[in-house]
């Protein structure tokens, strides 16, 4: 078991007033991952007792915060929100063959591709139900929105069409994870009384929330310690990924055919992945990076002003800032 950081210490206190509801989420989840068949019910509780931050549920339960709502709801979709997003990682990592996540060895670093596909179907269809437990049709339409497209940028970055811009870039990041974190937020804020105005106050923070985080996931593959990530480090490049680190170094230095030889492949690949890592973790484009993902988190914390000024309202503040200087 790795030791908690200073880092993670930190992300635990700001969510302490949510401490009960995000253990009745554990709890759901264990309920609803027992099967008849005991391998699966034994994959999936490995699945889920390997940790993750449960970033996404405690923003369900944040959204809900602001006037009156059904806690036994909340709690279901906020369970079914880490469903879905476990689901992604678990074809995710397949898709991109990695080994290492949340500090344990990846299904498909154990299992053939077969049982990996069919394992994060389950999931998914398993959140689907947690969702419709809501008996929102909204909240239900917005989930099967969500999960087409998170499938199909997750797609177009497995098939890489695009020769990689600034505009591609973005929209993936906010089709792959800005729109869990929007519908995480969104679905909260419906299950509660609040008006329309608030639900879509709610929506925007979650939305640029996301925006934020991937960006600072994208950095972190290149300045991030693998042993505090959980996850290997470097891959979107051996992934033949580009992501905004490289396009703002790319913009400073136009070194393209550095770019090209990695993603052709051949012998020195694994040479030329760790020189551009280096070059690009040592030039201005990290700190570019970092401000873009400022710009969304100074917009997401702006989207709160017509929310009430209660405590939740501070967590969902203080949770933007933290995100900024996470390390996991
Ligand atoms: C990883 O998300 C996938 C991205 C969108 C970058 P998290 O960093 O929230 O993963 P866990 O759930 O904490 O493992
Ligand atoms: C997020 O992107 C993946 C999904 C939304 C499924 P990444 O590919 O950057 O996530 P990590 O880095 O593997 O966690
Ligand atoms: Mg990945
Ligand atoms: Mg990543």
């Amino acid at each position: 078991m790795r030791g908690k950081s200073i880092s993670s210490e930190r992300f635990s206190s700001i969510l302490s007033p949510i401490r009960e509801e995000l253990r009745q989420v554990e709890a759901r989840m264990g309920q609803a991952l027992i099967t008849d068949e005991e391998p699966l019910t034994a994959i999936l509780r490995g699945l889920f007792i390997s940790g993750g931050k449960r970033l996404r549920p405690a923003l369900t339960i944040l959204a809900s915060k602001f006037r009156r709502s059904e806690a036994s709801k909340v709690v279901a979709l906020a369970a079914a929100v880490e469903m879905l997003h476990t689901a992604t990682l678990v074809h995710d990592d397949m898709v991109d063959n990695s080994i290492m996540r949340r500090g344990n060895p990846t299904l498909n670093a154990a299992w053939d591709d077969g049982v990996v596909v069919l394992v994060g179907d389950y999931l998914f269809a398993r959140s689907a139900a947690l969702s419709a437990e809501t008996e929102n049709p909204r909240i239900i339409s917005l989930f099967a929105k969500t999960l087409m497209l998170i499938s199909s940028s997750e797609l177009r970055e497995a098939l890489n069409i695009q020769k990689p811009n600034q505009k591609d870039y973005y929209w993936r990041i906010s089709n792959k994870t800005a729109s869990l974190f929007a519908a995480a937020t969104e679905g909260g804020a419906l299950l509660s009384e609040a008006v329309e105005e608030e639900v879509q106050a709610l929506r925007s923070y979650g939305y640029d929330l996301g925006m934020a985080f991937q960006i600072m996931d994208d950095i972190l593959d290149f300045t991030g310690d693998e042993e505090e990530l959980g996850k290997p480090i470097g891959s979107d490049l051996r992934q033949g990924v580009i992501t905004l680190p490289v396009l703002y170094f790319l913009e400073e230095d136009p070194d393209w055919g550095s770019v090209e030889r990695i993603l052709k492949g051949g012998e020195e690949r694994e040479e030329h992945i760790h020189s551009l890592v280096t070059r690009v973790e040592s030039s201005g484009a990290i700190r570019s990076s970092q401000a873009e993902a400022q710009g969304f988190t100074d917009k997401a914390k702006e989207a709160l002003s017509v929310l009430p000024a209660n405590e939740y309202r501070q967590v969902m503040l203080e949770l933007a800032d933290y995100l900024m200087v996470r390390r996991s």
